[in-house]
Parts: C-alpha cells; structure tokens; sequence
C-alpha cells in the first residue's frame, strides 16, 4: 500500500487550518522512510489527533491502535483514516490508563510511537517498554523539548534498549528494544 499524496495533504491542511498539532513535513517524511524500510505489522500510537501521522504509520499495511482523548478529533480521525485504506482502531481515552490495559492483556506491537502530552510521557514509560516485542521500536516525538527531559534520559540510560536521537524540528528519537 502507497501513501496517497493528495489525500495526506488534505489531512494536513485541515490540521493546520484548525490549529491541531500534528508532527511537522520534514519529520512526516522521515517517518515514511522508516516505515517502509522496517514495514512494521502491528501499531501502537499514543496521540491521534485527525489521524495524519496515523496514515503515515499504517501505510505499508500494518494494523493501527491509536489512543486519543479528545472525541472531536476522533471524529476526523476515523473518517481520515478509513478514506486512506488504514487498518485501525481508536482506542477513545487517556493513554496512561489504556496502556497499562494494554499491558494487562498481554498486547504487543513492533513499533511505539509517543506523541500525546509532552509532560505525561514519563507515566507511560514502562507500559512503553512493555508494549515493545524484542527488536521493536518507540519513537518518540518532540524528545528535545524541555518536558521530555526525563523521558529522554530514562530512554538513554535504558540497558534494554538502543536509543538514537533524530534531530529533525524538536527532535524525535528511536529506540530499539533488544
Ligand atoms: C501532538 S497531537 C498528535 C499528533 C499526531 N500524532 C500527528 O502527528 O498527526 C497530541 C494528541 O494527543 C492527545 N492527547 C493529549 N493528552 C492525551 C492523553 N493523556 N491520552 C491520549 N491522548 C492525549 C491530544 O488530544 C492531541 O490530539
């Protein structure tokens, strides 16, 4: 399965024209490549907002679980990402209670990507780890911000996982779990 440029942009314009904040061209553009070379099959996104970074991650067929707190973007969300062919599910609620569910079922999933609220990031830290099949990834959005500080240093210090940081906009990082 192929991005649909068109369809993409269309999902960006909206974003930008409603001030929803999704993860800006030059990091959608590495996110692609990353997955297309590692062609992840199973998906968990904390922070769905309209669902633009949601196709990028489905988009070499993998099935999407993508957590989201706010009904009205979920709304666009589904609508965005059913017009793009993603297989998904959203999963209405808080990332930090539906993680830990997550956990509890024993759910797992080859690739993480983190990009809810900054400042909760650390609340979801071990359900992060957890969720991760061995050689799997969390990327993380915006890890050079202030409140990912912490984040980021449980992520370096980790002896479980091979983290490598991305310097595109506010950073993003890559961590893979061994
Ligand atoms: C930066 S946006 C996500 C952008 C999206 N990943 C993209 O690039 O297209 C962050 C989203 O996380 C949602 N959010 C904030 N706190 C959350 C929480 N505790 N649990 C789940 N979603 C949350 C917000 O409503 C917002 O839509």
């Amino acid at each position: 399965m192929n991005i649909n440029d068109k369809h993409l942009e269309e999902v960006r314009r909206d974003a930008i024209n409603n001030a929803v904040p999704i993860i800006k061209k030059p990091k959608a553009a590495w996110l692609l490549q990353f997955i297309q070379q590692h062609k992840p099959v199973k998906i968990l996104e904390l922070g769905t907002a309209i669902g633009y970074s949601g196709i990028i991650l489905g988009s070499e067929g993998g099935y999407l679980t993508t957590i989201e707190l706010s009904h009205k973007e979920i709304q666009k969300a589904r609508k965005y990402l059913r017009k793009a062919g993603t297989k998904f599910t959203i999963i209405y609620g808080d990332a930090i209670p539906q993680t830990k569910l997550l956990v509890e079922e024993g759910k797992k999933y080859d690739l993480v990507f983190v990009d809810f609220m900054n400042s909760q990031y650390c609340d979801v830290y071990e359900n992060c780890v957890a969720l991760v099949k061995q050689n799997g990834f969390i990327i993380t959005d915006n890890i050079n911000h202030d409140h990912s500080k912490e984040f980021k240093e449980k992520l370096t210090d980790d002896s479980r996982l091979e983290t490598e940081i991305i310097d595109i906009g506010d950073g993003m990082s890559v961590s893979r779990k061994n």
